[in-house]
């Protein structure tokens, strides 16, 4: 009889304690942090060690897509624990078979295979390798404002305030200017700009060496972590037949947008583009176990029959994250979820868009599905934003700190991040009563930030 492993019990002080002693937290100055002590959830819930409930509005870092606690979750993963826990990448697996075929359902078109990997940067760093060895080209075209992951590759293509942390970066990466109709950096107005925004795609890939050079192009189809930024319509239908005119790979990040979060399973899916690579992580498995996907067309796949796929990760297809990806795709079709996301979406936009009328911080409000951001200024006239949306360095809280700290206050959790937008993303499994409370606490905290503008 195998021996039990003691539990021990510590009270919140001492797990803070401790952790702030031996834990190097991600992003953070370690000085002065008071992190909060989590203690359980359930559903769209959390709750600390006092008992105090939270409503997780952003659905943690925008992964616990159908809530805390799921007993189906737990079934499948604990089922798997016992009966093989994990296997080496060679050996086949039934969790794999069934979550890489699921996968291949779900995907648009004709996205067949997938890399499994364990997080976004993961996912990233293999189709960006994919795009490499397939083309046999170097150069990848990213975007101005982008966060593809941390590891070194995955930054490289990145482009916000944190990229000063892996300069110099790896060669041949190249950024260009992404869709942000609110502040169009082209100075034009949809529809009359004719897409310059799409345009500019091909004149990089021009510039950079076109079809001998690039080898890749790779975008979040909605902007995530810096801003919930929507391109216009035709955007993604032109850069589909820019890449495909100079044989550039079309990849597209959706590891925040994928899995319903957006209203459909994946967010290119609005514009009807297949791209040649999807890169996804998060609601892969609702955040219930780490696991990253990069999703590849056949002609993208093929290329490897008779080439070495030269990557790898020990724990690449993990037999308990196979079986938990498996299941977080059954509960995504038994409870409707991508269509929920996109009903609740139409309501979270109407309740946000009236807090606009109400509020003069916020200057836009966009997104789709459960992803709505509000940006916030202190002038909606000139769009000067409330603050300086990416910084490097530590900071003074601003307004939007202040705004999400009453929030926390008030039992309404968001996650932060450094651009002065607040994101709007709860669990799929949201209510309208639920998502009603969260706009009356907004309503409520909001005024912190209207505080700070010209009006
Ligand atoms: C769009 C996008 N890509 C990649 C990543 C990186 O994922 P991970 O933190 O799992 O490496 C993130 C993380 O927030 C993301 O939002």
């Amino acid at each position: 009889m195998s021996k039990q492993v003691t539990e021990t019990h510590f009270d919140a002080d001492t797990i803070r304690k401790d952790e702030l002693e031996y834990v190097l937290y991600p992003w953070m100055f370690q000085k002065g942090l008071n992190p909060l002590v989590m203690d359980h959830a359930k559903g769209n819930y959390f709750f600390d060690t006092t008992g105090k409930k939270y409503l997780d509005f952003s659905a943690q870092f925008v992964f616990s897509n159908f809530g805390h606690g799921d007993e189906r979750m737990a079934a499948a993963i604990s089922q798997q624990v016992t009966r093989l826990e994990n296997a080496a990448s060679p050996f086949a697996t039934e969790p794999k078979a069934r979550l890489a075929k699921l996968l291949a359902e779900i995907t648009p078109g004709d996205i067949k295979k997938t890399y499994f990997s364990t997080s976004g940067a993961e996912a990233n760093e293999g189709a960006i390798k994919l795009a490499r060895m397939a083309t046999g080209k170097q150069k990848i075209i990213s975007r101005w404002g982008g966060y593809y992951g941390s590891t070194l590759g995955a930054m490289a293509i990145s482009n916000d305030y944190r990229n000063w942390a892996c300069e110099p970066s790896i060669p041949s990466v190249v950024h260009c200017l992404g869709p942000y109709c609110y502040r169009c950096p082209f100075g034009a107005t949809y529809p009359n700009c004719d897409l310059q925004c799409a345009k500019h795609v091909e004149d990089v890939i021009r510039f950079e060496g076109g079809v001998k050079r690039v080898a890749a192009f790779i975008s979040e189809p909605i902007v995530g972590a810096n801003g919930i930024i929507s391109p216009p319509d035709g955007y993604w239908q032109k850069v589909r037949e820019i890449c495909s005119k100079y044989e550039v790979l079309l990849i597209c990040d959706e590891v925040m947008t994928g899995f319903g979060r957006t209203g459909r399973w994946f967010a290119i899916e609005h514009w009807g583009v297949v791209p040649d690579v999807i890169a996804t992580a998060k609601g892969i498995t609702g955040g219930y176990v780490p696991l990253a996907a990069t999703c590849m067309r056949e002609w993208v796949a093929k290329e490897f029959e008779d080439k070495q796929w030269v990557h790898g990760h020990t724990y690449s297809g993990h037999t308990l994250a196979m079986a938990a990806g498996a299941a977080a795709i059954e509960i995504y079709k038994a409870d409707g979820l991508i269509q929920r996301s996109a009903d609740l979406g139409e309501y979270l936009m109407e309740r946000a868009l009236e807090l606009q009328e109400k509020h003069p911080s916020i200057g836009d409000v966009r997104g789709k599905g459960l992803f709505v951001g509000l940006e916030l200024v202190k002038d909606r006239k000139t769009k000067e934003p409330i603050h300086e949306p990416w910084f490097e360095g530590q900071r003074p809280p601003t307004a939007k700190m202040k705004v999400l700290g009453k929030a926390l206050q008030e039992g309404v959790y968001c996650l932060p991040g450094q651009v002065s937008v607040i994101m709007l993303a709860p669990p799929l499994t949201i209510t309208k009563d639920e998502i009603d409370h969260a706009m009356d606490v907004f309503d409520k905290a909001l005024p912190i930030a209207d505080a700070e503008t010209k009006r």
